[in-house]
């Protein structure tokens, strides 16, 4: 990776992982696009709407990138309320990025997820090689997505790589519209409130991960020797799992006056019913060496000091 181009520049994980890239391969050489402009850039920007096929391989051209990490996409729940636009968006912009990257030959990743699981699957330990039947417009396109890389590598040579992601959390750009979204809405609310009322029930399990972790796996994919890839399209990768009374519980270790409730959204619980409870990460661990840093109280510590750092600034 030398030049990097990314799609999806300012959603949940592209903001973050365009400032980490910059500072691991220089500013300049770190192309940010997204269909919306940013207040401000630390670098270069392009605005790109990723149906627009002939604008992105132009800006990848134009810029002499040799990878592209392709981040634009509709999450769990906005994808329900919407199912044939995120069919579009989600599987046309894929395929205008994986056309990009076979006509420029570019390295190229895109990110898979617990989504592309569904209620057959097994829930514990789910294996990196298993049942892939989701019941979601989500988790239909996230499948899809991994055959379609499977494919262009197969195929076309193209260097595809992708892991699945467990729920992202992050102090820095708030998710939108995804099913694990509560685990980074009870850190904001027990700063603010002291308060929070969980739409997804008590005991339902998913995976999580902290978004350092998230950031580093992708470099980390990324760099790995393509010789030891067996898998690429998409390797599980897990921090941890919980409940939501388990990050509750974590949160009370170090806000003992933290409360919670539960309101279920029956939507985003159908969603997360039909998903894993833990995975398999060991093909990723073999293969490119795959490790997490951050378990939940560690990642609950960070958090709550860099959300009351963040939004304290903001009310002052
Ligand atoms: N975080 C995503 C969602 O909830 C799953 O990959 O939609």
């Amino acid at each position: 990776m030398k030049k990097i181009m990314i799609t999806g520049a300012c959603g949940q994980i592209g903001s973050e992982l365009v400032e980490k890239l910059r500072v691991e391969y220089g500013t300049e050489n770190v192309l940010a696009t997204d269909i919306r402009k940013p207040v401000s850039s630390s670098g270069p920007f392009e605005v790109l709407d990723v149906m627009d096929a002939e604008r992105m391989y132009d800006i990848a051209n134009a810029f002499g990138a040799d990878t592209l990490m392709h981040m634009a996409a509709l999450l769990s729940a906005t994808a329900e309320k919407d199912p044939v636009f995120a069919w579009n968006l989600n599987m046309g912009g894929l395929m205008n990025a994986l056309e990009t990257a076979r006509k420029l030959n570019l390295q190229f990743f895109t990110p898979s997820s617990i989504g592309a699981f569904g209620p057959s699957t097994p829930k514990d330990n789910t294996p990196q090689d298993t049942l892939q039947r989701p019941t979601t417009m989500y988790g239909v396109n996230k499948v899809a997505g991994e055959l379609l890389c499977d494919y262009y590598y197969t195929h076309f040579g193209v260097d595809t790589r992708g892991v699945r992601f467990p729920g992202l959390i992050s102090n820095v750009t708030p998710p939108g519209g995804g099913t694990t979204d509560y685990a980074v809405d009870i850190y904001y609310q027990a700063v603010e409130k002291g308060h929070y009322t969980s739409y997804i029930a008590e005991g339902t399990y998913m995976d999580m991960m902290y978004m350092p972790d998230a950031l580093q796996a992708i470099v980390d994919l990324m760099e790995a020797d393509s010789d030891t890839l067996v898998h690429r399209n998409a390797f599980n990768i897990t921090a941890m799992s919980f409940t939501p009374e388990q990050i509750a519980a974590s949160i009370q270790k170090v806000m003992p006056n933290f409360t919670m409730d539960y309101d279920v959204d029956p939507a985003r619980q159908a969603i997360a019913d039909s998903w894993p409870n833990s995975l398999d990460d060991s093909a990723a661990k073999a293969e490119w060496g795959f490790k997490a840093a951050y378990d939940l109280d560690k990642m609950t510590v960070d958090m709550l000091e860099k959300l009351r750092r963040k939004l304290y600034r903001t009310a002052s």
